[in-house]
Parts: structure tokens; C-alpha cells; sequence
């Protein structure tokens, strides 16, 4: 592997901006940005759009094992997810998908398969990754690892005014006890539940904009 050969991990709870912070990094880097979130709603949308039962773990490792998921750049220079060669990027923000995709998360076959794919997409070439177990499972070896935080009731918040400008219903509680209930998920998964990695920087996003979270992580980044 080359010297040169970077990868930055971001883990951190929904709704604290990691998506938003990991892409922009990756842009003042140069280098690949890895939404791993995408991935498990990308084959939480195949799932919904095929009915299955989402609590049945073979049939969902199955249909993991029998699906291709990857990430092509637009002219723009974003990233789009491909499930199976369809761009699927718009359609797995749906709150449908959002609210499926722990099913999918916790499934110990599917998780296997997702990590070995991460893996690949990080082997030869640089990135920044962001998800809920990278720097404690997919890239132990990671040379940064960052836990990016966030107060709760900001991360409500900040989802409330995303909803609000997209000009979509929104009910604040039932935001409130969804992204509760997301954290608790994520938090007590058996398998690549989220937690701080032991030498990861905990990086506090509250009352920081995307680009002041940026600021403080390149602070810490020695090239
Ligand atoms: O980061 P996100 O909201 O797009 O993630 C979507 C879901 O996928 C969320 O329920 C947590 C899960 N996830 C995971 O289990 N492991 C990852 N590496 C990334 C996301």
C-alpha cells in the first residue's frame, strides 16, 4: 500500500452533519468520498420495492449477495449511487427507506458483505468515510478517525429546517422521537453498533456550520 494512501473515518450519530462535513473534506482533499449509509438504504429501497419480509436476515443477506451496489461521479464532481445500474440517490432519502433501513443494518449477512465492500472501495485509493462503524470495524488501520457529535435537540432542529425548506409536512415531536429512536438503534445494534473507536478525535459539531466542522477537522489533519 503507498505511503501516500489516506483514509479518514467519520462516525458519528444521524443528523449530525457527517454526510454534509465528510463530503466537503474529501473535496478540500481531493480525494473519494464513501457514503456507507447509502449503501444500506440502497438495498433497504430494493427490499420495500420487492416487499420482503425485512425481518427474515437470510432472505435480506441473499438479496445482498445478489445485488451490485456502486458510486459514479457526476459531471458535477457529486456522487451518485447505482442499486443494480439504476441511480438511486433521490429515491433513498425517502422516509420509507430511513425508517427500514435498521432492518437492514443489523443483519449480521448483509453487515459482512457491506464491510467487505467497503473495504474494497478504500484498498486503492484514498477516502473519506463516513457512516456509524468505520473507524471501529471497516478500517481499524484508519490514519484519522473522527467521532463527530452533535447535541440531539440540534440535530432535530437542523432536520426540522431541511424538511421545512423542502417543503415537506413535519411534525417536530414525532421528528424529535424518530431521531430517538434512530439513536437507540444505532446504539444497541449486536452487530457494528455505533460507538466512539478508542483512538478516534471527538469533533462537536453543535453550533458549528458544516464548513466550521470542516475547519476544525483539517486543523487536526497533518499531511
Ligand atoms: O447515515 P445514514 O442516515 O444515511 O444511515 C442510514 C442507516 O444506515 C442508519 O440507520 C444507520 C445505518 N448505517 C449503518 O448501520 N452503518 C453504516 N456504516 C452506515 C449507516
Amino acid at each position: 500500500m503507498p505511503t501516500d494512501h489516506l483514509v479518514i473515518t467519520l462516525d458519528g450519530p444521524a443528523g449530525a452533519g457527517k454526510s454534509t462535513v465528510a463530503k466537503s473534506l474529501a473535496g478540500r482533499l481531493g480525494i473519494t468520498y464513501l457514503d456507507t449509509g447509502a449503501m444500506y438504504r440502497a438495498l433497504t429501497l430494493k427490499a420495500l420495492r420487492l416487499k420482503m419480509d425485512l425481518s427474515d436476515e437470510e432472505a435480506l443477506t441473499t438479496l445482498c449477495r445478489n445485488t451490485k451496489i456502486t458510486f459514479k461521479e457526476m459531471p458535477d464532481g457529486s456522487l451518485s449511487i447505482l442499486l443494480d445500474g439504476e441511480d438511486v440517490s433521490t429515491a433513498i432519502r425517502a422516509p420509507e427507506v430511513t425508517n427500514n433501513t435498521f432492518y437492514i443494518a443489523k443483519t449480521p449477512g448483509v453487515r459482512t458483505l457491506m464491510v467487505a465492500w467497503q473495504r474494497a472501495m478504500g484498498q486503492d485509493r484514498s477516502i473519506v468515510t463516513d457512516g456509524r462503524d468505520q473507524g471501529t470495524v471497516v478500517f481499524t488501520d484508519a490514519r484519522y478517525k473522527f467521532y463527530v457529535d452533535c447535541d440531539v435537540e440540534e440535530r432535530v432542529q437542523r432536520r426540522f429546517k431541511e424538511l421545512v425548506a423542502a417543503g415537506k409536512p413535519v411534525n417536530l415531536d414525532q421528528l424529535r422521537a424518530d431521531m430517538k429512536d434512530r439513536d437507540q438503534k444505532d446504539f444497541t445494534r449486536a452487530v457494528g453498533p455505533l460507538k466512539k473507536a478508542p483512538d478516534a478525535i471527538t469533533v462537536d459539531s453543535t453550533g458549528l456550520t458544516v464548513e466550521g466542522t470542516v475547519d476544525k477537522i483539517m486543523k487536526l489533519i497533518h499531511l
